[in-house]
């Protein structure tokens, strides 16, 4: 969590596709169409390769939101990969709403290689939506958090 001018900034993880959402990123940042700097895009060879303990360990580390984007079903350059990942996600959002944790944190999305405009608007939605939810504090590990000066 960061606090900038009394203002809350969510902390935003990005699992994306190297085929397309990532492609999708880059087509937003070459095309000037602004996102959050709070979005951490983490660059996966396809979105079945993000395993759920890998989103549930991101809110431990601190991320305010954390969102899976991978290419439009059937497009997926492993063919099936996505349709796996929205399986797992699908069970994974059960059990974050049975931990409590607000559904608006989480979210898959589908972005092609030429959606950078969809890429962007995307971010900036569920970015307005996190800073409006506030920090996460449901499953913060307190170990992962810096020390304090003076502590
Ligand atoms: Fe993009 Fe599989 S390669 S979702």
């Amino acid at each position: 969590m960061q606090v900038e001018n009394g203002q809350f900034k969510p902390t935003i993880v990005a699992f994306c596709c190297n085929w397309c959402s990532y492609a999708g990123a880059d087509l937003a940042g070459t095309g000037r169409m602004q996102y959050p700097a709070e979005v951490k895009i983490i660059r996966v060879p396809c979105s079945c390769r993000v395993n759920p303990m890998f989103i549930l360990r991101a809110f431990q580390r601190g991320a305010d939101g954390v969102i899976l984007c991978g290419c439009h079903p059937g497009d997926c350059h492993y063919t099936t990969g996505n349709y796996y990942a929205r399986r797992r996600m699908t069970m994974l959002f059960d059990f974050l709403d049975y931990l409590g944790i607000e559904k608006e944190r989480t979210r898959v999305e589908w972005v092609s290689a030429a959606e950078g405009a969809r890429f962007a608007s995307v971010m900036n939605d569920f970015v307005k939506k996190v800073t409006e939810l506030g920090p996460n504090k449901r499953i913060t590990d307190l170990r992962c958090k810096p020390e304090k000066e003076g502590e």
